[in-house]
């Protein structure tokens, strides 16, 4: 199979999952207009490309938390991976490291700690983290995250019920008694973001109150995810986070907001570089993650095509999805006359007409 061809490797993930399983990784909420517009939005964007210019060396590195990384492309947090794979998480972090990206490992996530950092090899990880009204448990999965190394927590902000997605409510997820949330306390039986349990039931009941606590109880530096507007992420930064994470969740849990990169200037002169700014939501071509560093972010996060490459092929299954897109980023870059892409700059793109669905 082409890599390249998302639609087909969509399409053969959902062959190979359960429909309960595929169910929770592609639909959108409610009418899933956020879902296929963030996608629109991206491809909306037109670029200006750069002639003349000597593209013999790319350099797709960028500076994330302060530190240099050669990869601008990480996994998003998602939950339970064995769901989607027999080995879960653990293959997925080893598909990452493998293509030197950094892995998020979810609060949900059905692979222990332990057996994610044995994965890692110079490959950096986050944790992230729901918070839930309890706050014993964000205490013991945050130390946790810190005794095997992980790097930052991503406290995610946007999601304090679980949506409504009417494909899996057709098609309930799986629930399996081996399917465990493993670095939960007492190792729960994981169920779904849209079981009928969460439906208008406060999950995350986390307030400004919240982030001021976490960061100063965290061992490890904040990034917030789950921000659409320029106003709360300057607030973010303000309390202590580092970095924020533009993000509609990818258009999983509230329909009809606005599309991450309609948002994300905004986002980015508010902060005005008092932290960092990554986004995510709908970012499937190397011309994406081009348009979204000429837009000021200085990460992208990849959800599902992610998932749909650890059903396809395990871990060699998200090594090749996060090294075609690396492939597909360089070629844009020389196409596009921009050898650094640290240096994308805000004139590489035309002014917005959203081809909206
Ligand atoms: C199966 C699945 C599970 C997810 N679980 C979580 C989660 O536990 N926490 C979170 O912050 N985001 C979660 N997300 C959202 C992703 O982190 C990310 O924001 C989104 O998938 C990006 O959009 P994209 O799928 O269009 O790339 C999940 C996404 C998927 C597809």
């Amino acid at each position: 199979m082409d890599i390249r061809d998302l639609d087909a490797l969509e399409l053969r993930a959902r062959q190979i999952m359960s429909p309960g399983s595929a169910a929770s990784v592609d639909a959108g909420a409610d009418d899933g207009i956020s879902m296929r517009e963030n996608i629109a939005a991206w491809r909306g964007l037109r670029l200006r490309p750069h002639v003349l210019v000597d593209v013999r060396e790319i350099d797709i590195s960028t500076t994330l938390l302060g530190e240099r990384v050669e990869m601008p492309i990480l996994v998003a947090p998602m939950g339970r991976h064995k769901n989607f794979h027999e080995e879960g998480e653990a293959a997925t972090a080893r598909g990452a490291a493998a293509a030197n990206c950094i892995f998020t490992l979810p609060t949900y996530s059905t692979t222990s700690f332990a057996d994610i950092r044995k994965q890692r090899k110079a490959a950096p990880q986050w944790f992230h983290l729901y918070m839930p009204a309890d706050k014993t448990i964000s205490e013991h999965l945050i130390d946790g995250a810190a005794e095997h190394g992980f790097k930052a927590v991503v406290f995610t902000v946007d999601q304090p019920v679980g949506g409504y997605n009417p494909e899996s409510a057709r098609n309930p997820a799986p629930i399996r008694d081996d399917v465990r949330l493993m670095n939960w306390p007492g190792q729960p039986v994981a169920t779904g973001a849209y079981h009928a349990s969460r439906q208008g039931f406060i999950n995350f009941p986390t307030t400004w109150a919240d982030l001021d606590w976490l960061v100063k109880r965290s061992p490890l530096p904040v990034i917030v995810k789950g921000t659409l507007r320029g106003d709360e992420a300057r607030r973010c930064i303000e309390a202590g986070a580092k970095a924020v994470i533009v993000s509609n969740h990818g258009g999983r849990h509230l329909d009809t907001t606005v599309t991450t990169a309609e948002v994300l200037p905004e986002v980015v002169a508010a902060v005005a570089g008092r932290g960092d700014v990554y986004v995510d939501s709908g970012i499937r071509r190397g011309s994406d993650i081009l348009k979204a560093f000429a837009l000021g972010a200085k990460a992208v996060l990849i959800g599902r095509p992610v998932v749909w490459g650890l059903a396809v092929d395990g871990a060699d299954g998200v090594r090749d999805v996060l090294l075609s897109l690396t492939s597909d980023l360089k070629r844009v870059m020389m196409l596009s006359g921009v050898p650094k892409l640290s240096e994308a700059r805000p004139d590489l793109l035309a002014p917005p007409r959203m081809p909206y669905i």
